[in-house]
């Protein structure tokens, strides 16, 4: 495995827990970069993803969630603080909250718990907003998870399951015409059989890979600002109009995400602070007086159609898991099952609308592959 974010190491962890040898290499600590960076919200409809493939994994993945992570807290001791109660979109005039209607009665087609909230009920929910609110969306299947204690219980499962996780400032891949002979590092040359690119935001420079394996990915830059606000003051995570606001149990209250494609350019900028603390004192005055306790910013790892990229390239035992764009920390699970099923069975018909192929970068399927 190569990139050793939450997509990184769920997989590592499912094929350990399915009797694999497992190794991660990472040129950075482990559950870094948009792993630690994001605000963990595990809201396909609140995200308004509108490709029925992508969806339908979304909605997967965030049915898999409690027992995935009762899995990696099993292992690690850990408890990832996972809150399936429900999120929040307050809508703050007229139009705005006749959209919110309109999303209510297709979701509801779909068979989604959600249910329209008038001013009242709205502020009901989170008493914090400002009384200028018109209305609010609740959907009651979406959540959150603190990404940054998910990160530091899957580093623990793996070790307890046997994965060696380890760093080196340099990483390739190496192969012949055909196929993956394995990894080379810092220190030396580890022979694989399957090497998985979950890389994120880096997985377009992965050294030694063949150019029609090269994933078609390039980062998008995500700032974030945290106010310190009292324990339970929010109790779900919130949308407002330019941001969203994310409780933690520590009494932080994460406010995110700008969303500029600014290459590797990871610092966090006057101007993107000032929006999301603008949308977020807008939407509820009350925030204003609480005191900033930190900023930083992340690296989204975006693809031309939104899409991510899933499932093995033309080179035998080379894989791809990365592309996750805003939905990394909710794919996590159903990505690690699903590419461990198609390492294991060769089949990756499941994960078509996900293919490398679809850019047309790629020769016909090779080897044991088989697209339906
Ligand atoms: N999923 C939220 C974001 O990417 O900002």
């Amino acid at each position: 495995m190569i990139g050793a974010g939450l997509i990184g190491l769920s997989l590592a962890f499912e094929l350990a827990e399915r009797g694999a040898a497992v190794r991660v290499f990472d040129r950075a600590e482990p559950a870094r970069a948009a792993s630690w960076a994001g605000a963990g919200m595990l809201a396909p409809y609140t995200e308004r993803i509108t490709n029925d493939a992508l969806l339908t994994l979304c909605e997967a993945s965030l049915r898999e969630y409690p027992a995935f992570v009762r899995r990696v807290a099993d292992a690690s001791g850990v408890d990832p603080h996972l809150r399936l109660e429900g999120v929040l979109y307050a809508a703050f005039g007229p139009e705005e909250f006749a959209n919110l209607r309109q999303q209510s009665a297709s979701l509801q087609s779909r068979a989604v718990a959600c249910e329209v909230l008038d001013r009242a009920g709205a502020l009901a929910a989170e008493p914090w907003l400002s009384p200028s609110v018109a209305g609010a969306l609740l959907k009651r299947q979406e959540g959150f998870v603190d990404n940054r204690r998910f990160g530091r219980a899957l580093v623990a499962a793996c070790n307890a399951r046997g994965v060696r996780i380890e760093r080196s400032d340099s990483i390739a891949l190496e192969c012949d015409s055909r196929r993956v002979l394995g990894v080379r590092t810092g220190g030396g040359f580890i022979a694989c059989d399957v090497v998985v690119n979950a890389c994120g935001a880096w997985a377009a420079g992965l050294e030694g890979v063949p150019a029609a394996c090269v994933p078609p990915v390039e980062p998008i830059k995500g700032q974030m600002v945290a106010l310190s606000v009292p324990i339970g003051f929010a109790r779900r995570a919130t949308w407002v109009p330019g941001a969203y606001l994310v409780p933690r149990e520590d009494g932080r209250l994460l406010i995110g995400a700008t969303v500029e494609p600014s290459g590797f350019d990871e610092r966090t900028t006057a101007a993107g602070i000032h929006a999301l603390l603008h949308s977020a004192v807008d939407a509820a005055p009350a925030l204003g007086s609480f005191t900033v306790t930190e900023s930083w910013a992340g690296l989204r790892p975006g693809t031309p159609d939104g899409l991510p990229v899933l499932g093995a390239t033309v080179l035998e035992g080379f894989f791809l898991a990365t592309g996750h764009y805003r939905n990394g920390i909710l794919l996590a699970p159903a990505t690690a099952r699903s590419i461990a099923d198609a390492v294991e069975t060769g089949n990756c018909a499941p994960l078509a609308p996900f293919a490398l192929g679809r850019f047309g970068t790629e020769r016909p399927a090779a080897s044991r592959i088989t697209y339906a």
